[in-house]
C-alpha cells in the first residue's frame, strides 16, 4: 500500500502520537514534541530494545550524562570531522548541505517547484564551506571559549568512557556489551521527512566489547540479530535490507559498515547502523585521557585494546518507522477503515472498553471491567457515539482488543473481545477476560 508521509504526520497530530514542537509559536525547526499515545509508543520501543538487550547475561546498561568533557569530542574526531559541507544561496538566503542538492528544493517562492541544482548551475550558491553539527553551549556562569562544551551529537561516548567503569563493578569478561538509551543533538543544516532527520532525537546504541580476531565474527552476528529485532516486532521483512558501507565511503573509525535500511514513502532510509569500529575509540581515549583502557583477558594471558561492535538504533527514526509499516486503509462495509497493526507489545492501548449504550447497569459494569484491568495494562474506557465508531478510534490507534458490556452481559456475565485485525468476536465470560489478554498479550 502506498501512503503518503502527510497522512502520517496528520494521524500522529489528530491523535496525539506527535506534535510540532513549540506549535503555538510557530514550531521549531527539527524538534518534535511526544503526545500522550505516542510517549507509550515510543517508550515500548525503548522498552522492547532495552530488554532485548539487557535481559542478557553479557550486557550492561548506563545512562551517562548528555554534557561531557569537552576532550571527549577531540578524542572521539568530532570536532574535527563531524561536519557537513554547506552552501548559501546569495539571493534568497537559503542553506544547503552542498552533497544532497540532488533531493533539495529551492526556497524562494519565485521559483516554486525548482531544485536546488538548478540554482547551483545558475551559480547562485558560495562556495562550500565545513559546518560542525555539534550544538555548543556554556558551562558555568562565563561565556568563553575556555567553558564550552557539547550537547553530544551520539550516545556512544558515554560508553566508551565508562568502559572500565563498567568492566569493574560488574565484573563482565570478553566478550559483553554497554547498552544505553538516550537523547542526542545535531544541528542538522536540513531537517527533513518528519522523524527522519531531526536536530533532537533520541538514540540506542550498544558497543559490544570483543578480542581482536574475533571481530568480524560479532559485526556478522549483530547484523543479524538487530534485523531480526525489528523483524519480531512486526516491520515487513519485504521493506527492509542491508546496505552495506563500500570500503572507501567508511567513516575514519570503521573497519566495515551495514545499515538496516526501510523503504520509507520517500524510499530507502537508514533505521539502524551496525560498525565494526576497532579498537579506535579506546585508543583514542587512552591516548587523549592518559588513562589506559586495555583489558587483561587471562582465558589467553594477553593484554590488548577490545575491539567494539557498534549497534546504534535511533529510537526517533524506529518509533516513525513502526507507524508507518503499522499504517493500513482497507474497506470495510463500504466505509474506510483506518488500522494501525502494530505489534500488541508495541501498541499504546492494550485494550478498549465499551458500554453498548448508556443504560440499564452497561456502564457500570464496564467502568467495572475498565478498573480491574487497569492494574496489569494500559486500558481506555469509551462511552461515546456509535459503538462502530468507538471500534474505528480504537483501530487507529491500534488497540488490540476491545470489550462491549451489551445487553447479554446483563443475563449471562459474558462480554465480546474484538481482535482488531480480523475484527471478529467472540464471547468470554466476564471472569475469565484478564486470562485471556494475559494469555494474547504477554
Ligand atoms: N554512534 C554511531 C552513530 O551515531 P549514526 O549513523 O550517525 O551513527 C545512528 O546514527 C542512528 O541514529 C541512525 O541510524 C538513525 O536511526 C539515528 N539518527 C542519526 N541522526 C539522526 C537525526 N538527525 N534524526 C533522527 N535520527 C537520527
Amino acid at each position: 500500500m502506498n501512503i503518503s508521509l502527510e497522512t502520517i504526520v496528520s494521524l500522529a497530530k489528530r491523535r496525539g502520537f506527535v506534535f510540532q514542537s513549540s506549535e503555538i509559536y510557530g514550531g521549531l525547526n527539527g524538534c518534535w514534541d511526544y503526545g500522550p499515545l505516542g510517549v507509550e509508543l515510543l517508550n515500548n520501543i525503548k522498552r522492547e530494545w532495552w530488554q532485548s538487550m539487557t535481559f542478557r547475561e553479557d550486557i550492561e546498561g548506563i545512562d551517562a550524562a548528555i554534557l561531557m568533557h569537552p576532550k571527549v569530542w577531540e578524542a572521539s574526531g568530532h570536532v574535527a570531522n563531524f561536519t557537513d559541507p554547506m552552501v548559501d544561496c546569495k539571493e534568497c538566503k537559503a542553506r544547503f548541505r552542498a552533497d544532497q542538492l540532488e533531493d533539495a528544493m529551492c526556497g524562494n517562492p519565485a521559483y516554486k517547484g525548482r531544485k536546488a541544482i538548478k540554482c547551483q548551475e545558475e551559480g547562485k550558491f558560495t562556495e562550500p564551506r565545513q559546518f560542525n553539527l555539534m550544538f555548543k553551549t556554556f558551562i558555568g556562569p562565563v561565556e568563553e571559549d575556555a567553558a564550552i562544551v557539547y550537547l553530544r551529537p551520539e550516545t556512544a561516548q558515554g560508553i566508551f568512557v565508562n568502559f572500565l567503569n563498567v568492566l569493574n563493578s560488574s565484573r563482565q569478561k570478553i566478550p559483553f556489551g554497554i547498552a544505553q538509551i538516550g537523547k542526542a543533538f545535531r544541528n542538522e543544516i536540513n531537517t527533513k521527512n518528519f522523524l527522519f532527520r531531526t536536530r533532537e532525537f533520541e538514540q540506542m546504541e550498544m558497543q559490544y566489547f570483543v578480542r581482536p580476531g574475533d571481530d568480524m565474527k560479532w559485526f556478522e552476528y549483530w547484523k543479524e540479530e538487530r534485523l531480526k529485532w525489528f523483524i519480531e516486532l512486526g516491520l515487513k521483512k519485504e521493506k527492509l535490507r542491508f546496505s552495506p558501507h563500500p570500503e572507501d565511503k567508511l567513516a575514519h573509525y570503521a573497519k566495515a559498515a551495514v545499515d538496516i535500511e526501510y523503504e520509507f514513502p520517500f524510499g530507502w532510509g537508514e533505521i539502524e547502523g551496525i560498525h565494526n569500529r576497532t579498537n579506535f575509540d579506546l585508543t583514542q581515549h587512552t591516548n587523549y585521557s592518559g588513562k589506559a583502557l586495555d583489558y587483561f583477558d587471562d582465558e589467553i594471558n594477553e593484554k590488548y585494546i577490545p575491539y567494539i561492535i557498534e549497534t546504534s538504533a535511533g529510537a526517533s527514526r524506529s518509533f516513525m518507522t513502526f507507524l508507518i509499516d503499522a499504517y493500513h486503509e482497507e474497506e470495510v462495509r463500504g466505509e474506510k477503515r483506518v488500522v494501525l497493526r502494530l505489534h500488541q507489545k508495541l501498541a499504546p492501548i492494550k485494550v478498549g472498553i465499551f458500554p453498548l449504550v448508556n443504560r440499564d447497569g452497561m456502564p457500570e459494569i464496564a467502568r467495572k471491567i475498565t478498573e480491574d484491568l487497569r492494574r496489569d495494562f494500559r486500558v481506555f474506557y469509551d462511552d461515546k457515539g456509535a459503538v462502530g465508531r468507538r471500534y474505528r478510534r480504537q483501530d487507529e490507534v491500534g488497540t488490540p482488543y476491545c470489550i462491549t458490556v451489551d445487553s447479554q452481559t446483563l443475563q449471562d456475565q459474558t462480554v465480546t473481545i474484538r481482535e482488531r485485525d480480523s475484527m471478529e468476536q467472540i464471547r468470554i465470560d466476564m471472569n475469565k477476560i484478564r486470562e485471556f489478554l494475559k494469555e494474547k498479550l504477554d
